[in-house]
């Protein structure tokens, strides 16, 4: 099937058109960008909670032979300070010792706090020549309704407010926050910057890369719905099924488009639009049908022409609908759709690499 044909059946925003005006140039695209975070803050995810006034990291301990003393583990404790109050939470690094000159730098929010772990070949990554910093994302505050804990205590003191930051929101926040830490490194090159995440840890790292220009390449694993995938039209997970499992990953305001996706003002190309011109690398997986690789192709097809707005190509691709196998890896975008299930697998932080390696 063509892209257009499933589109004709959509009634999906105009990205160059968000708010009406139609917009013709890059310059008028960033002037926009302020305004499209704002709707998905308000209508979506809630606000993320402001940058701290400060930080400091304390080293909780290291070890300098990890890996076959081929690179260093450090765990660190991360304070942010607002005024007179803060909060904590801690994370890793494991970094070469034998720094490439040009060294991809990982932020990676995963499910654990193991590592090395099956969503993170720690040595395969260094062997790859690259950095990774790990938040395992209950660190920052549990996975559920309960935002007494962890830094949600101070960062979402009113849970019921509309717009009030769901947790998705609120690991973003951390992730930032290592971000600030990773900029006062020796190691940091803004060139180099990627930040990786899976299945709810890939929504979590589009939002990120929307709102923080720091991330340079955005590695969006699985991420499916509320994430990377058009939610008009979808297959597998819908808006209501999302809000009734997972209402605290979003802002109460979005309960309202529960079977209503055709009233939401934008939809998820919205959201990847605001990463362009940098890069968004999309991986899915055919058994994956919740997260819908399908829609994830669509929504990331329709940022085409944001994308050639700046002058980029954005995801190079033909004008049908993708098939399994299918890999993308030639333009400023990259798209895959593989065999297999819902993980996040060692071929798929290969492919992110090789593709982040060959843009430094
Ligand atoms: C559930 C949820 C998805 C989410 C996934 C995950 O399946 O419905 O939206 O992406 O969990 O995070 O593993």
């Amino acid at each position: 099937m063509k892209i257009c044909e499933r589109l004709s059946t959509l009634n999906v925003p105009d990205v160059l058109a968000p708010f009406g005006k139609k917009i013709t140039t890059a310059a008028e695209f960033d002037a926009v960008k302020p305004a499209i975070q704002k709707l998905l803050q308000e209508e979506e995810y809630g606000f993320i909670p402001n940058k701290p006034d400060s930080i400091s990291v304390e080293v909780i301990n290291s070890d300098s032979k990890f890996c076959a003393a081929k690179a260093t583990f450090t765990k660190y404790k991360l304070t942010a300070k607002y005024g007179e109050e803060s909060t904590e939470f801690v994370f890793y690094s494991v970094i070469p010792k034998a720094i490439p000159e040009k060294m991809p730098v990982f932020v990676h929010i995963n499910f654990s706090d193991a590592i090395p772990h099956k969503y993170q070949p720690t040595e395969e990554i260094i062997d790859n020549g690259c950095a990774v910093f790990t938040i395992y994302y209950q660190d920052v505050s549990t996975d559920n309704n309960d935002f007494e804990n962890g830094c949600a205590k101070l960062l979402c003191p009113d849970r019921s407010a509309p717009h009030a930051p769901g947790k998705i929101a609120i690991w973003s926040w951390a992730i930032m926050r290592v971000i600030d830490y990773i900029e006062t490194l020796d190691i940091y090159n803004p060139d180099a910057l990627a930040v990786i995440g899976h299945s709810r840890l890939g929504k979590t790292t589009l939002l990120t890369a929307a709102f923080d220009s720091r991330v340079k390449f955005a590695c969006v694993n699985n991420s499916g719905a509320s994430g990377d995938a058009l939610s008009r039209g979808k297959g597998g997970e819908s808006i209501k099924d999302i809000t009734k499992k997972f209402p605290f990953w979003f802002c109460p305001e979005y309960f309202k488009y529960a079977d209503k996706e055709d009233e939401l003002p934008f939809d998820q190309h919205f959201l990847i639009s605001l990463v362009a011109p940098r890069h968004v690398l999309t991986g899915t997986a055919k058994e994956d049908t919740w997260a819908d690789p399908q829609n994830q192709y669509l929504a990331l097809t329709l940022t085409d022409p944001v994308y050639a707005l700046y002058g980029s190509n954005g995801l190079i691709h033909t004008e049908n609908m993708p098939i399994c196998p299918e890999y993308l890896p030639d333009g400023d975008c990259y798209y895959h759709l593989r065999e297999g299930s819902h993980y996040l697998s060692r071929d798929d932080w290969n492919n992110y690499i090789k593709y982040i390696k060959a843009r430094i």
